[in-house]
């Protein structure tokens, strides 16, 4: 019998200040250590964004299932309770690690571009970036991933039916649940948008009003198109009525999708990209993630010192180093691996990692522009992240999206199917920021079933004693959410900790390093400042972190979810 050991639940985000994390040792308290590490873990762990995908997720264990249906679970109703994060009208990366056969796969179920959008489709009759079109309605929707992706992590990996997986979700798309705050006020930022199109007005402003927070949100249609899904598999969403649905949609709003390319669309398997950091295996997203590679040359860059050896200033100065370097190659160099060659081994390598450490000055900023933007908008944290870890040693991290808050805005009438605004991702314009201050070339520009670059960094990391799973959502911001969690569990960290670390950032443009308020103090900003950082240590706090982690030697597992994110929910079941 399984019964919950412990649950670690959401907790309020206390104070905006961060000041409660004050009270959080750095390091764990070293415990005595058994000799033996564990073959498995003693039971499952699942850390998510919502409490009810959490228990949909357990939900699958305790009939029997295994991560694989867990995670195509909590998935599913993640699409259903966080309209504002992602759904089945965008995408995701799932990466999964199958015990049975110890490999690691990379399900790759990223937007794909229509062919009608063209370079031009983006551009304003003066050549700059159409912002509606590449941010709003259904020119900034790419065909959907996600569906597909449940299918085929279920029938692939699964131990229990797909209908068995999507029956939670389906059954609260149908009933309902309860708004919680952060969607009302999603709602609000982007209601106009929104509001501009039938569809979306059908389900949000169905009983005549927007959103409101404690009142119950249904979602008839989401529940019928998920059960078509659940009956038919890809054929539910991709074909037919749904199908048909989705192009009337799109035309309707004036964009044009064809009918081959939602019937053709395929999810991946890539090889994820795997190296070494100070004894830990990372395990990460390759393109058309540019995360994985970030954090491959960050924590290669960031090896050559030994981080804990120094005060707060240095280490950020250095860590803001490392991001200041990726973040430009990403700029340069990633996009769609079946479109693009990409120098991935050179620059995720131990040799180029040396160079770019050398041209780091100890205590002093080197300007973005030596290293050859405007300002990034500060934008919500949306996206979504869930890690999974069961008994058998199955493990699962996925971050999914709409992209931007409540994606395109536009929900395809009869079907609940919010549509994503992924298009945003490409270079729609070469050297033009996008949403998050990111830009892009050649490598990202977009074209006929091209994917788009994305930051999405789902990833695992082991240690002889440790394993953890993490990810999150953020933008650009993902990848050094990613990389500050792994520096955590480095340090000794546990789940919860790495989950409510304080965040610092910088993506090379534009040239400052933003930081949580609190996440510095006041000396180190001076001392940032002194080696030439531009800082900005007011922001709010952002990110969602969620992560599940595995002590072998103690044979305990532990989640850990973000409490910036109140709604959020770890969970450990133990035998
Ligand atoms: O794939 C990407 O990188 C973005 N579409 C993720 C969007 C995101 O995290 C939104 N949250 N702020």
């Amino acid at each position: 019998m399984l019964k919950t050991l412990r649950v670690l639940a959401s907790q309020a985000f206390l104070t905006a200040s961060l000041s409660f994390l004050a009270t959080s040792p750095l390091h764990a308290a070293p415990k005595p250590a058994p000799a033996k590490t564990a073959a498995h873990p003693p039971g499952a762990a699942i850390a998510s964004a919502h409490a009810l995908a959490t228990q949909a997720g357990m939900d699958m264990i305790r009939q029997g299932g295994n991560a694989f249906d867990a995670a195509v679970a909590v998935s599913a109703m993640l699409s259903v309770v966080e309209p504002i994060s992602s759904g089945i009208g965008g995408g995701g990366f799932f990466l999964l690690h199958d015990a049975k056969t110890g490999k690691d796969v990379f399900v790759d179920a990223r937007e794909t571009s229509p062919e009608s959008a063209t370079p031009q489709a983006f551009l304003t009759p003066d050549g700059q970036l159409d912002n509606d079109r590449a941010t709003n309605g259904p020119w900034s929707a790419g065909i959907p991933g996600l569906p597909a992706a449940l299918v085929h992590v279920s029938q692939k990996y699964g131990r229990l039916p797909l209908k068995t997986a999507l029956a939670p979700a389906i059954r609260v798309a149908r009933e309902g649940f309860e708004i919680y705050p952060r969607l009302e006020r999603g709602y609000a930022s982007r209601r106009a948008v929104m509001e501009r199109y039938r569809g979306t007005r059908e389900v949000f402003l169905a009983d005549g009003t927007p959103p409101r927070a404690g009142e119950i949100l249904k979602q008839p249609d989401l529940a019928n198109t998920l059960q078509l899904l659940a009956d038919k598999g890809f054929d539910g969403f991709y074909k037919g009525e749904v199908a048909n649905r989705l192009l009337a949609a799109v035309k309707e709003e004036g964009g044009h999708w064809r009918a081959e390319e939602l019937s053709g669309y395929r999810v991946k398997e890539r090889e994820p990209l795997h190296f070494k950091y100070r004894g830990w295996d990372i395990t990460t997203a390759p393109p058309p993630s540019s995360g994985g590679v970030a954090i491959a040359q960050m924590l290669q860059i960031l090896a050559g010192w030994d981080l804990e050896s120094l005060d707060e200033a240095k280490r950020t100065h250095l860590i803001a180093e490392s991001m200041r370097r990726a973040f430009r190659d990403r700029t340069i160099y990633l996009g769609d691996p079946d479109f693009v060659k990409m120098p991935v081994a050179r620059l995720t390598s131990a040799d180029y990692a040396a160079g770019q450490r050398a041209s780091i000055h100890p205590s002093k900023a080197t300007p973005s522009e030596l290293l050859s933007g405007p300002p990034a908008p500060l934008e919500d944290d949306e996206t979504t992240h869930y890690s999974i870890i069961d008994a058998q040693g199955n493990r699962v991290s996925t971050t999914q999206t709409v992209n931007l808050l409540y994606g395109s805005g536009l929900v395809a009438p009869g079907t609940g199917v919010l549509l994503n605004d992924e298009m945003d991702d490409f270079a729609l314009r070469p050297g033009t920021p996008n949403a998050f201050g990111v830009m892009g070339f050649a490598a990202n520009a977009p074209a006929p079933g091209k994917r788009m670059l994305s930051s999405m960094t789902p990833t695992f990391m082991e240690s002889g004693d440790r394993l953890a799973v993490l990810g999150a959502p953020g933008g650009s911001r993902i990848i050094t959410e990613v990389l500050l969690g792994i520096l955590g569990y480095d340090d000794g960290m546990g789940a919860q900790q790495v989950a409510a670390k304080p965040r610092i950032h910088h993506q090379w443009m534009p040239d400052v390093i933003t930081a949580e308020q609190g996440a510095l103090s006041p000396e180190t900003v001076k001392a940032l400042e002194a080696m030439g950082h531009k800082v900005n240590a007011g922001e709010k706090p952002w990110g969602n972190l969620q992560t599940v982690s595995w002590d072998k030697r103690a044979n305990t597992l532990e989640g850990g979810t973000d409490p910036r994110n109140p709604v959020g929910k770890a969970e450990v079941l133990v035998k």
